[in-house]
């Protein structure tokens, strides 16, 4: 395959470097301390992983809020330790890629700061101003726990400024042709540094027009063309991963004719695997992915459980959602905006069989696979601490003191009780041949011997019974069947004639014969690839 789709087979992971590794004793996880776990993830067989923000911030919003775009914070270390860190996981075959915050900077930022305290200030025009509150009146409330409107006040500037996130996060104003260089220069910085692409936060808001609810406008995608042909001329095979939280059709417009993003988080698709395996029906999963558009060859979907975000709920109906939240989020605070700000393992209520059949759905189905750290152990969160914070603990490395992270005070209170770092950590797993950890492990490397995963077409199998997701993925003569239990009991399905054959088990290693009636454990799951 030609070695710029590279995505398209490839296991992605995603961490926050000051929660991964403490390599100084600060408290803090820093680019040193990442560079040091790098034989971790190859070891579980991560071929790319993707940090979240390491520039210079006031952290009101954990990095998303960046003051410089053009530097390391110091908390985490300096560009050359990044370059020591892009060296290191080259040799090992892994890349990198990072957060491209488009759409807004800090209040912090020099620009902002010049912008609101003179009206003639060349930066002036960088944020979208305004006399009043009234402008884009049809534009949701992102953040609506906390944030009452889009507009803030700003005294100094005498005038009210946009924002679609937090308030301390004010919008760059895309009109201004100035702002629309620099942020291509800004890729430029790190792409000559030696990164190999972007997860663009947010790209869905970045131009305004009156009379819309300023998502996804023409000139939005129009800009962000431009940035895709400039990766394409100067850094080929760099790739862009979109962060829209958008519905199947307009999610497709991201890919368009191939000329925009590499890749676009399946967001409608996340919520459905969990509502699927709450309602032990699979139709939630089949229905959104008969809505989702054929996107081109060269395009990609990011599959994904869990992320730093709570988990969104935004793409299914009220109903739905309502039961999500009393399935999966019983505690008020539990839910956060519209989602849960819980992990995977504590969501699935440490059930293993649920934590390995949902995992099973990720891998399998069409895309690519991006794992949360400690998913892949089954870390838990901590509820005590605001905002998102609960899902970005610190790393659990083993069970001495703070987990093996730090040997310093950590930055974050650790997680507590039945998922505390005594009971679940990496150490005690890498070994262990029944750990979720050797779980994971293994299903990354079969997806990676299989181009059929991540490349391959899909067909549904009617197996008689709804709570029963089988389907064939194939790619060239490598056929594979995969059936997925997403019952809490025992289900028994009848094998259409043209599957009673032979099969390697994928999984198990052992071949596997299927006949007229299978029955199948509750949540258990089957990957067999057909025999020639
Ligand atoms: C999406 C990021 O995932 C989230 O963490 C952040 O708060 C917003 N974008 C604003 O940048």
């Amino acid at each position: 395959m030609n070695n710029n789709l590279w995505y398209k087979n490839s296991v992605f992971y995603e961490l926050s470097v000051r929660a991964f590794k403490d390599s100084d004793g600060d408290g803090h996880g820093d680019l040193r301390g990442l560079t040091e776990k790098l034989d971790y993830l190859q070891t579980l067989g991560v071929d790319c992983i993707w940090i979240m923000p390491i520039y210079p911030s006031p952290l009101r919003d954990d990095g998303y809020d960046i003051a410089d775009y053009y530097s390391v914070d110091p908390d985490y270390g300096s560009l050359d330790q990044l370059k020591v860190l892009i060296e290191a996981a080259h040799q090992r075959d892994i890349r990198i890629i990072m957060d491209l915050v488009l759409n807004h900077t800090s209040d912090a930022h020099p620009w902002f700061q010049a912008s609101r305290s003179d009206r003639s200030s060349p930066y002036r025009d960088y944020y979208v101003w305004n006399d009043d509150d009234k402008k884009y009146p049809d534009v949701r409330i992102i953040f609506s726990d906390v944030e009452k409107s889009n507009w803030t006040w700003d005294e100094k500037a005498g005038q009210y400024f946009w924002h679609r996130f937090y308030s301390t996060q004010p919008d760059l104003n895309f009109d201004n042709p100035k702002v629309r260089d620099e942020m291509l220069n800004v890729m430029r910085f790190w792409l000559t540094l030696g990164i190999d692409g972007f997860r663009v936060d947010a790209p869905t808001y970045l131009f305004e027009r009156e009379g819309t609810n300023c998502e996804s406008l023409p000139e939005t995608h129009a800009y962000l063309k431009r940035i895709r042909s400039m990766m394409d001329a100067e850094f080929p095979g760099a790739i862009m991963l979109a962060e829209s939280n958008q519905w199947p059709g307009e999610l497709a417009r991201y890919f368009d004719a191939g000329d925009e993003f590499h890749m676009a988080f399946h967001f409608p698709l996340m919520p459905r695997m969990y509502l699927a395996l709450a309602q032990g029906d699979a139709s939630a999963i089949i229905d959104i992915l008969e809505a989702t558009p054929a996107i081109p060859e060269s395009c990609q979907w990011m599959l994904f459980l869990r992320n730093h975000d709570e988990l969104s709920l935004e793409m299914v109906t009220e109903n739905e959602r309502g039961f999500m939240w009393r399935e999966y989020a019983p505690e008020p605070q539990m839910i956060l905006n519209l989602g849960i700000r819980r992990r995977l393992a504590p969501i699935m209520r440490n059930d293993r069989r649920k934590i390995e059949v949902i995992n099973s759905l990720l891998f399998t189905l069409p895309g690519s696979p991006i794992l949360y750290y400690g998913d892949e152990i089954g870390m838990g969160d901590n509820l005590n601490l605001p905002d998102r914070n609960g899902v970005r603990t610190p790393m659990q490395w083993d069970d001495s003191l703070n987990a093996g992270f730090s040997t310093g005070e950590p930055f974050s209170e650790l997680v507590q009780g039945e998922f505390g770092y005594q009971r679940v950590n990496v150490a005690s797993q890498v070994n262990d041949p029944s750990s979720l950890f050797r779980c994971i492990k293994r299903m990354i490397a079969i997806r990676k011997e299989h181009a059929a995963f991540g490349s391959g077409g899909m067909e549904w199998i009617d197996m008689g019974i709804p709570s029963v997701a089988a389907f064939l993925r194939r790619y060239q003569d490598d056929t594979i069947l995969v059936i997925n239990n997403l019952a809490s009991c025992a289900e028994t399905i009848q094998i259409p004639e043209e599957y009673q054959t032979n099969y390697l088990n994928l999984l198990g290693g052992d071949l596997q014969t299927l006949t007229a009636q299978v029955t199948l454990q509750p949540y258990s799951y089957m990957w067999l690839e057909q025999l020639k």
